[in-house]
């Protein structure tokens, strides 16, 4: 953060507080800049990428709504915690839980909420380069032109074709993280939202149009059908919980990102509006993809439960038909890297921030060394899909196993670990006062979701997860 937001961080917090925090922390510079930022975060591989395919997987309506309805009661209340814990402690989400834990005469042993979310982040990021290198490798893939006239199975090809080379797999996924570490190094705010500024609007309206061309050229009625007609014979308790573990993931919550955007964010603006707004910018750029991909897939014969690799063959069927589809199709993946890179910043934020504040670590030199620690298990996340594809951890392979336990374990439990503090710990008063909700009634709802529905919620995952129930 520069000096001359400095100046602006004198206006923060209470006393106790403000003796934690380094002189150098700045702020963002409006409401608006937080939003893209935090919306920059929610938006990326989990809703282009993720969401259409574990959708498919899961037998689509049924699955959707359950998701829908995680993101309403658990993802939004938990959203506020995460951004109202940032903004009052002032710190990376470590240091931010362990002021207040202070100011509420708690023990410390909190921060292990935050330094915990630091931990699952970068577990994350280690796949999600990965995918993001496959969406950096299909910019010159698209804009060559090799999808032109592609049918089903000629873009299943192409895309084996990348899974199978583990050379390109590194040297794309391995320039995602280049650059992000480059960003983070730097401090994330100026460049962040220069970017963000074009990206964000760019690609819903890139989006708009797939979901255009889609209703002419696709089974636009099948796919409306499958996305949000419930059956609910298709829902499995293991769906369910995959779509509890989509929400977090979907609104990057569990790991203290949101904490470390809150941690930049000015007083005085409405914790409760800006998160609706996060969510449903994010919500609907899910959906929105849902409806891009689903039609063409039906349209083309493929099968919605076919994997990862869902958007990475069906688009590109698109993009071989549709008039100036090499142009449409390089511009999208472009949107999609940006997209993905924005949501790396905020993976990486809380764990770079930790070490820089706690232990002193120059932000360069915590970035190289959690940079090159990344980079090698980056490496077993390729390597998944091709050498090692028959090693298994847990009847998984590495990268499967990477998703399942962040999404399924650490983000739920980091998740249980910030409600249970803000609900419990932190005095009803302080957080009445931070979180901006103005109507009384909406703000009994919103706690009593927080202190009693979310913990139960996730409480049920768990023991479902262990097998009690
Ligand atoms: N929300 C992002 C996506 O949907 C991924 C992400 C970014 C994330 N930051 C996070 C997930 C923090 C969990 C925690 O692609």
């Amino acid at each position: 953060m520069t000096e001359k937001s400095s100046l602006a961080a004198g206006t923060l917090g209470g006393a106790s507080v403000r003796t934690q925090q380094s002189a150098a922390r700045g702020l963002w510079s409006s409401r608006w800049v937080f939003f893209l930022a935090a919306t920059g975060s929610a938006v990326g591989l989990g809703n282009i990428w993720k969401f259409p395919y574990i959708t498919g997987e899961n037998g689509g309506g049924a699955f959707v709504l359950v998701y829908l309805g995680c993101i309403l009661t658990i993802g939004i209340p938990l959203l506020m915690a995460e951004v109202l814990i940032g903004r009052r402690g002032r710190q990376n989400p470590a240091g931010a839980v362990a002021n207040l834990a202070r100011e509420a005469g708690a023990s410390l042993h909190w921060r292990t909420v935050g330094w915990l979310g630091g931990f699952t982040g970068f577990l994350i990021l280690s796949f999600y380069v990965v995918v993001a290198g496959w969406a950096l490798a299909y910019v010159p893939t698209t804009l060559s032109g090799s999808f032109t006239g592609a049918d089903a199975a000629a873009s299943a090809a192409l895309f084996d074709a990348l899974l199978t080379d583990p050379l390109r797999l590194v040297l794309y996924g391995s320039a995602v993280l280049a650059v992000t570490m480059l960003i983070v190094g730097l401090g994330v705010r100026d460049g962040l939202e220069r970017a963000l500024r074009f990206m964000m609007p760019g690609l819903f309206i890139l989006l708009l149009g797939l979901v255009g061309y889609a209703a002419v050229a696709g089974d636009f009625a099948r796919a409306v059908e499958f996305l949000f007609v419930p059956d609910f014979s298709a829902l499995s308790a293991e769906s369910m919980l995959l779509a509890l573990g989509h929400a977090f993931f979907t609104l990057s919550l569990g790991c203290g990102a949101m904490m470390a955007y809150g941690s930049y964010l000015p007083k005085g603006v409405s914790i409760a509006k800006t998160s609706l707004l996060v969510a449903l910018a994010d919500t609907s750029v899910a959906l929105l993809a849902g409806l891009a991909i689903f039609p063409l897939v039906f349209a083309n014969g493929l099968e919605p439960g076919s994997g990862p690799g869902l958007i990475f063959v069906t688009l590109p069927i698109a993009f071989g038909q549709m008039p100036l589809g090499q142009l449409f199709g390089g511009l999208f993946f472009v949107m999609l890297v940006l997209a993905a890179v924005s949501s790396t910043i905020s993976l990486s934020e809380p764990g770079i921030a930790w070490l820089n504040e706690r232990f002193g670590i120059s932000r360069a030199k915590a970035v190289l060394t959690t940079g090159a620690v990344l980079w090698l298990l980056s490496l077993a996340s390729v390597f998944s899909f091709n050498h090692w594809a028959d090693y298994q951890l847990f009847g998984r392979t590495f990268f499967d196993s990477m998703d399942y336990l962040t999404a399924n374990w650490l983000m739920p439990l980091g998740g249980l670990g910030t409600v249970l503090f803000t609900g419990w710990v932190l005095k009803e008063k302080v957080v009445r006062e931070a979180v901006g909700i103005v109507h009384p009634g909406w703000f009994r709802v919103w706690w009593n979701l927080l202190r009693f529905g979310t913990p139960v919620a996730i409480g049920l995952v768990f023991f479902s997860l262990i097998g009690v129930i």
